[in-house]
């Protein structure tokens, strides 16, 4: 192997990771790489972190890029977890590193050097190996060698994470034992049910390997029907965004409207009121500042015009190798330091430094600039709305906790309460609060579907992101089959 010089700013926080290999199976091309220490974290990392790609398609060459973390408590029958950031198109090294991962940025100004990592001591892998999975194809480290690779849609995007699923087990048997959970949050809990029909079709078709598939998560998640939207005006009513007129306007004019398209000119002309005041909040957490950047991968919510300029400038000073500087090609705006997404900026420049990319193995020429949400890749969104899937699954015998931050103006609690109810299975444990240090942190139900639903009290729509104490005990005892 040639390694290549690496700008002298990484040298001090790069080492190699042990092993590389290369596995060629009769369906599908694997290849995997343990990593024992990463760019901005000091010495040997505790936890064990694998990095890899699965090819999802031969024909196109698409690969899909993962980090895999092992359960750092161990066991046959720790829970395995498959999760997958929203967007579309956002890397799950938002989920990762932002949300339920073992390490998190040090929030400090951006300076040139390789931004610090800090252990989280809520990461959900202290209980759970989780995979995490860049996809669709062309978010993250996932990449295509024909352009066809990157045209792939809701439902094709389910397949191959089934197929993925296949190929990664087959090459790591050891835990095919351990209760299988899929999840995800925001735009990606659209898919998660339909990938675990799709696995629960495989088993029952004696599908080889047998994934053991229990359940799902979901957080703050898309189902693609209306009631996501428009539930938001029910919701900045409730916490004051709207008045009580304008409120009153809304219900009176748009009965029956699509929120997001709405045909009726006095229906528009009210939600158009409604948008213009939600923009006042940060919608994906409304008691936090509105101070630029990007919001939380919500669902088409990423946009800042913003110009560059601050980010650019600081790298045209930066003494970094060439290699990193020419992947830098559009730094997101640079939102003050004390801005909750400050974090994500930071994620840009740890991602793209030419030394995180030796450690995490990404492979050269194909992905060039690593970017939080790749907006340039088409998608189909063939699925009209998840929530049939939610309601087979669960009639299926499969576990599901969908929970929700109540303080998102995104995906709002009012909605998904709605459409889990709206399945109609009957009430086994009735709406109560639950407790974290003898202080209510949200409130639940759980239905005869085995389905649970929680509040997250104060969390925003990234849920663990804002509240990582609260969403840890909250996993950790769903996962465990114990009560919230
Ligand atoms: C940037 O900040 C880091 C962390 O505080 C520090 O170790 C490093 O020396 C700084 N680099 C430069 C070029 O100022
Ligand atoms: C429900 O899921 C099962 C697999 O668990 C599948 O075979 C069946 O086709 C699904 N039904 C519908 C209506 O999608
Ligand atoms: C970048 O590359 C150019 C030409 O290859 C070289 O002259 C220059 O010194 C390099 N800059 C740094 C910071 O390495
Ligand atoms: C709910 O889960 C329990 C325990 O895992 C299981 O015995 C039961 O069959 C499930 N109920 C349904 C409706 O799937």
């Amino acid at each position: 192997m040639i390694r290549r010089l690496l700008p002298p700013l990484c040298f001090f926080f790069f080492s190699f990771g042990l092993t590389t290999r290369q596995l060629t199976l009769a369906a599908a091309a694997s290849s995997s790489k343990v990593v024992t220490s990463l760019p901005g974290f000091d010495g040997l990392l505790p936890f064990h972190l694998e990095t890899g790609y699965v090819e999802v398609d031969e024909v196109n060459g698409a690969e899909l890029f993962y980090y895999f973390v092992e359960s750092e408590a161990g066991g046959e029958d720790a829970p395995f977890l498959l999760w997958l950031t929203g967007g579309d198109h956002c890397s799950v090294l938002n989920g990762l590193a932002l949300e339920i991962g073992p390490f998190r940025f040090v929030i400090e100004p951006y300076n040139g050097t390789v931004p610090r990592l800090k252990i989280n001591p809520y990461s959900w892998t202290k209980l759970a190996n989780i995979l995490f999975v860049d996809t669709p194809v062309g978010a993250g480290f996932s990449f295509s060698r024909q352009p066809q690779g990157y045209n792939v849609g809701e439902v094709s995007t389910s397949l191959q994470l089934h197929e993925f699923l296949i190929t990664w087990f087959t090459d790591h048997p050891k835990f095919l034992a351990n209760p299988l959970y899929i999840g995800g949050d925001s735009y990606a809990a659209k898919i998660v049910p339909l990938i675990a029909q799709k696995i629960s079709e495989g088993i029952d078709a004696g599908r080889s390997p047998l994934l053991n598939l229990k359940g799902y998560v979901v957080g703050n998640p898309s189902t693609g029907d209306v009631i996501d939207y428009s539930s938001g005006v029910q919701y900045a009513h409730g916490v004051g965004i709207i008045s009580h007129q304008l409120y009153e306007t809304i219900i009176r004019h748009c009965h029956g409207e699509d929120y997001r398209n709405p045909t009726n000119v006095l229906c528009a002309q009210a939600l158009d009121k409604f948008n213009i005041l939600l923009s006042e909040v940060r919608s994906g957490q409304i008691l936090l500042d509105n101070c630029g950047g990007f919001t939380s991968t919500g669902p088409g919510r990423e946009m800042d015009d913003e110009s560059a300029a601050a980010g650019r400038k600081i790298l045209s000073e930066d003494k970094d190798g060439n290699e990193t500087e020419k992947r830098l090609k559009n730094p997101p705006p640079s939102p003050t330091v004390d801005c909750q997404t400050y974090g994500a900026y930071l994620a840009y420049f740890w991602a793209n430094a030419e030394c995180t990319r030796d450690a995490l193995g990404i492979k050269d020429g194909t992905v060039d600039e690593w970017v939080r949400c790749n907006r340039g890749v088409p998608y189909t969104r063939d699925i009209t709305s998840s929530i049939k899937y939610h309601r087979n699954v669960t009639a299926n015998g499969y576990r599901a906790l969908v929970y929700s931050g109540d303080h998102d103006a995104i995906v709002p609690h009012l909605g998904t309460q709605a459409w889990v109810r709206s399945l109609g299975f009957p009430i086994v444990d009735d709406w109560r609060a639950w407790h974290l240090n003898g202080q209510s942190t949200g409130f639940t139900i759980m239905y005869s579907n085995n389905m649970t639903f929680a509040t997250v009290k104060g969390a925003g729509h990234t849920a663990p992101e804002f509240e990582p104490e609260r969403c840890f005990a909250m996993f950790s005892r769903w996962i465990l089959n114990q009560q919230l």
